[in-house]
């Protein structure tokens, strides 16, 4: 490619091609879209921001619930009419719908060129190759690549540069893949595979080249992120060393299992300043009798505690959770025990959801499938209690100075954008930032003082 192409951006040059990626579902999946995308850059793809005009399309999906699932059926119908009129292009999916159903997708949708899982995205560009060699033979290839070769995808991270035009302050970096706890409900041991670390010296080698990038805060992910170890060190000595790096400002990890959490990293949060004293921590359910069906191997009081012991090491920790009503069998006392938790442990924010019988889990066969009516009602009363709970620790930040790591504009453009400790989106308007020049404050964290709170963000102005 020369130099005119690589730096033209309205008119495609002619080796030039071009990529688009929809990315559903968790964090893990953002993180591998981005890597899908620097992949694609080393094989000479440039990001675009539409499936239009695009060369190459992937939708990287979700399987956990049905209508995520159903999202990518929807979404093939419409990339359908672009391909007619575009007949180079490649159509793959990517993610958990891929790693679940497999070849099954060609068959239902045969506007898709390739199938790939979460652990084979490293393929990508000799699957590209293989298509390309295929169709100028006149042959219309199909590719499905569903294997676990987890370390491979770790090794194969390595070798993908990461690129600044992916880069907010704020970045992923998956740690840890893959669940081995079978929660009765749950497909992501069946699409993510078995419990895998990434080795620490790779993790320190990534979030060094985050953090020449300028970025300042790493989120770690994995599905079990507490339950990361490597050559004897957990996730409490992962995140010592992270914390020695200079330029490094905060560090988050999401999710944990509550079966994971060992004393050293609940220290941790107490030890460690630039550990942030926000903790995603799923609960799922607050009745026993839920929780003992759904495999989760703890009671609501055994999590009940840990919270307490985690508050004891950092008195100003705010709580997230997830949440699934009307599982097989819930009664509406085993409900009322879930409200219970709730008030008793009390949230800054939390995402809960209706059960949704996934094909495979042990809990889609229970005879004891509860009706959708109920399960809405469910669902309304639990997320009016988690809203009240939100509302109120917003309202909570008013009058206080909290840093904020700012990232960009917000959306109505008058306005940076930025986030607190607690995650909690916080507005600047730009009048207010009297000297202070508005592209000038991205990546930095600087006081706030909080003048407003809503349901979902809090304003606020300069404290300086
Ligand atoms: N590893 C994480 C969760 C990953 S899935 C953990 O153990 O907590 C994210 C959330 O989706 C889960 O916490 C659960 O609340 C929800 N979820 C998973 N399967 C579901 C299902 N079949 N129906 C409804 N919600 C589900
Ligand atoms: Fe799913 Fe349970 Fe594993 Fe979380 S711990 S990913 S809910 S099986
Ligand atoms: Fe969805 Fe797979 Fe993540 S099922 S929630 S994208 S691990």
């Amino acid at each position: 490619m020369s130099m005119n192409e690589q730096s033209g951006d309205t008119a495609k040059g002619s080796n030039e091609k071009t990529c688009f990626i929809k990315t559903y579902g968790c964090q893990m999946n953002v993180y591998d879209s981005q890597r899908m995308e620097e992949a694609l850059a080393a094989a000479g793809y440039r990001p675009v921001a539409s499936a239009e005009n695009a060369d190459m399309v992937i939708l990287n999906t979700c399987h956990i619930r049905e209508k995520a699932a159903e999202k990518v059926y929807s979404e093939l119908g419409r990339l359908k009419p672009l391909k007619q009129q575009n007949k180079d292009m490649v159509i793959g999916v990517a993610g958990c719908v891929a790693q679940a159903e497999g070849a099954e997708i060609i068959a239902r949708a045969p506007v898709v060129d390739m199938v790939f899982g979460p652990q084979t995205f490293q393929q990508l560009p000799a699957m590209l190759d293989e298509i390309d060699d295929g169709r100028a033979r006149g042959d219309k290839p199909k590719l499905v690549r569903t294997e676990f070769p987890a370390a491979e995808k770790f090794d194969a991270l390595q070798a993908i540069a990461r690129k600044p035009v992916t880069r907010s302050p704020s970045a992923f970096v998956t740690v840890q893949e893959g669940c081995d706890k079978f929660c009765t409900f749950c497909v992501v041991p069946y699409t993510r595979g078995e419990e895998v670390s990434r080795a620490r010296a790779d993790i320190i080698a990534e979030a060094r080249a985050l953090v020449a990038e300028g970025v300042s805060e790493i989120t770690l992910l994995g599905q079990n992120v507490n339950a990361w170890e490597h050559d004897g060190t957990r996730l409490d000595g992962l995140l010592a060393q992270l914390g020695e790096i200079e330029g490094l400002e905060r560090l988050r990890f999401t999710t944990s299992h509550p079966r994971d959490m060992d004393a050293a990293l609940i220290a941790a949060h107490g030890d460690n300043k630039k550990l942030m004293p926000y903790l995603h921590l799923p609960v799922q359910s607050g009745s026993d009798t839920v929780l003992k069906a759904m495999n989760r191997k703890h009671s609501a009081r055994d999590y009940i505690e840990l919270v307490k012991k985690f508050r004891a090491a950092r008195p100003d920790l705010a709580l997230s959770s997830d949440f699934i009503v009307g599982f097989p069998g819930e009664t509406e006392e085993d409900f009322a025990a879930t409200m219970a938790l709730v008030e008793e442990v009390n949230y800054a924010q939390a995402f809960s959801f209706k059960y949704s019988p996934r094909p495979g889990t042990p809990a889609a066969d229970a005879a004891t499938q509860i009706d959708e009516a109920v399960k809405a009602a469910r669902l309304a009363r639990l997320q009016e209690l988690l809203n009240a709970q939100q509302i109120a620790f917003n309202q909570a930040q008013k009058g206080r100075v909290l840093p904020v790591l700012f990232d960009k504009p917000s959306k109505s453009g008058d306005q940076m954008s930025g986030r607190s400790p607690y995650l909690q989106p916080v507005h600047v308007p730009f009048d207010s930032l009297g000297n202070h020049d508005a592209a000038a404050l991205r990546g930095r964290i600087l006081p706030v003082e909080i003048t407003g709170a809503h349901a979902n963000s809090l304003s606020g102005i300069l404290a300086l």
